[in-house]
């Protein structure tokens, strides 16, 4: 393979951007002036900021070259199918499609997610109890070096690529289970896909489970699908629900055989494994890669790719509004609009009621309507309310915003960023258009602003043009138009090695 390097391609690229603006000037409808017009000089700051903070827009391009390999398609379809399959869930009326819903760009449909016991709907009408946050999009999640709203899953490698340090996740998995140069775990999302079907709100469902939880989850065992195991000696079920899912993937001929195409060592029979299912799951993973915005195009030389606003807007998030400090992409943020910490923010802690058809998770905090965030992976009081800097590409296909989708409208999360302190005490969920069922058990104000990031602490002003251009940027300068409905419904199978489909996706019909 060919080594690059790329400072130099950067520094080409900039060049050639740079190139492209000084010829456009020549030809300009002023007949060439040497003064360059409002858009050239906009197209030059641009440019010279985007090179500074070494954003290439080919971000994209970079996948096999870091994979180290081509993609497999016929792996990438076998995880295709169990994407939309329910095989890998114990209680049989859910998959990662049902969160990670095609309509939405493979994000949630819901300001929360709905998992088990949900209508079989996926969009505006699912119904179902909620589980605690919203899912985030596996759209280009290939180049996040840290998972999940609480970082919970990281390469401490920094690079999602690389698991030469190992891949961290909490216990029982903890930093033995995927550890250093395991080849069977090449990549961050092949060790994520062995957790969903381990989440009983999620997947596996409460069906027989007497032990490890909290008995007022009981309520929740409708008796439907499998039995789901009990605690082994470790004091965890997730290898055994590990193990039914071999089984149930082992009994599908169809399943086993195109296994077999793909590893060729499966024996007759079926001995399909579980790192099987998770590298075929994160092989279509990689195929979800949606990274060409007019952003990107822009830094590859089209000036023509954004519009006046959207450039205003960029160089406000660049520059004067600073969202980038949080929002990142130079380095080990992979051009992904997240330095993958962990910052409170004071979005509104929001929860729905607890019980059957309401909410099968049981929150944080003496009301239990509070999610603690980062606090639940370390410990530490001083990291309550701390969440991941969203990565903000494609927030176009999102219905709502933050980890409890807090806000529906893309205006208002922005604004929110604007004077944190201020939003927070005035926050109104029915106001702000969260679902109904979600309006109600909002936490106390002042004990989300207690561990406060400092940078939000102070107001931001910008004038209504200023926010119109910024909004603008976010909503259509990153946003890839292939994530729409229309083209993501093709990944749709019309049926499953399991059987027929049995999820209604409403934006696909
Ligand atoms: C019940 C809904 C639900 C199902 C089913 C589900 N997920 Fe998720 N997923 C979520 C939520 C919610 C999160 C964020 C959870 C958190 O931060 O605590 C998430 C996070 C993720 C992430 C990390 C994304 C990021 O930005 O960090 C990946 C990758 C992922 N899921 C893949 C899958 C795969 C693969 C499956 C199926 C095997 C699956 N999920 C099934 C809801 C779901
Ligand atoms: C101090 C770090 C920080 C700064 C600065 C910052 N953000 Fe954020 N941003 C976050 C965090 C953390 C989240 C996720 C918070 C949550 O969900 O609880 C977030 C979420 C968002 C979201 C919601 C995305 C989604 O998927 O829900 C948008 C939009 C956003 N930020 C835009 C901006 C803009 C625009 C600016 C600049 C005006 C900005 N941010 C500045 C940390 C920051």
């Amino acid at each position: 393979m060919q080594k690059e390097a790329p400072r130099d391609r950067r520094r080409l690229a900039f060049m050639w951007t740079w190139l492209a603006v000084l010829l456009a000037g020549c030809g300009g409808p002023d007949g060439g002036t040497s003064q360059p017009a409002a858009g050239e000089l906009i197209d030059q700051k641009l440019s010279a900021v985007l090179y500074e903070q070494g954003f290439t827009g080919r971000v994209e391009q970079s996948l096999e070259r870091r994979l180290g390999r081509k993609l497999d398609p016929r792996l990438a379809d076998v995880g295709r199918l169990l994407f939309f399959d329910r095989i890998s869930n114990l209680h049989n009326d859910n998959t990662c499609a049902g969160c990670h819903a095609p309509t939405n760009g493979f994000g949630d449909s819901q300001p929360m997610a709905i998992g088990i016991q949900s209508n079989l709907l996926v969009g505006p009408h699912r119904l179902g109890p909620r589980n605690q946050r919203r899912t985030p999009t596996v759209v280009n999640a290939a180049f996040y070096p840290r998972l999940m709203w609480n970082g919970r899953f990281a390469a401490l490698s920094g690079d999602p690529f690389n698991n030469a340090l190992g891949f961290q996740f909490p216990l029982p998995e903890g930093v033995s289970k995927f550890g250093p140069n395991n080849p069977r775990y090449p990549h961050l999302l092949v060790a994520q896909a062995h957790m969903p079907p381990t989440e009983l709100n999620e997947a596996a469902g409460f069906t027989g489970v007497l032990d490890g939880i909290d008995p007022r989850l009981q309520v929740f065992d409708d008796g439907m699908g499998m039995r789901v195991p009990g605690l082994d000696a470790s004091g965890s079920r997730n290898e055994a629900i590990r193990e039914v899912v071999v089984q149930r993937l082992n009994a599908v001929p169809d399943y086993v055989r195109k296994f077999a195409e793909v590893f060729g060592q499966v024996r007759e029979g079926g001995a399909v494994d579980i790192d099987m299912f998770a590298k075929a799951i994160a092989e279509f993973e990689f195929t979800l890669v949606r990274a060409n915005a007019p952003l990107d195009r822009f830094a590859r030389g089209d000036a023509g790719a954004m519009t006046a606003s959207q450039k205003h807007g960029a160089l406000l998030f660049f520059g004067k509004a600073n969202c980038v400090s949080c929002h990142a992409v130079r380095g080990a943020s992979n051009e992904m609009f997240s330095d993958f910490r962990m910052h409170n923010i004071g979005v509104p802690q929001i929860a729905p009621a607890f019980g059957p058809a309401k909410g099968n998770t049981i929150f944080d905090g003496p009301g239990e309507n509070e999610d603690f965030g980062l606090e639940q992976v370390t410990g530490e009081i001083g990291d309550r309310y701390k969440f991941r800097t969203s990565p903000l590409r494609n927030l176009a296909a999102q219905p709502a915003f933050f980890h409890n989708g807090a806000f529906v409208k893309l205006e208002d999360a922005v604004r929110h960023h604007l004077d944190v302190l201020a939003s927070l005490k005035n926050y109104d969920a029915a106001k702000a258009g969260v679902a109904p069922d979600l309006v109600g058990r909002t936490a106390p104000v002042d004990t989300v602003s207690a561990t406060l990031d400092p940078q939000m602490s102070k107001a931001l002003r910008l004038t209504e043009a200023e926010f119109a251009d910024l909004v603008n940027f976010l909503r259509y300068g990153l946003l890839d138009e292939r994530v729409r409905p229309g083209e993501m419904c093709k990944l749709v199978p019309d049926k499953l090695p399991s059987g027929p489909q049995f999820l209604t996706f409403e934006a696909c019909r």
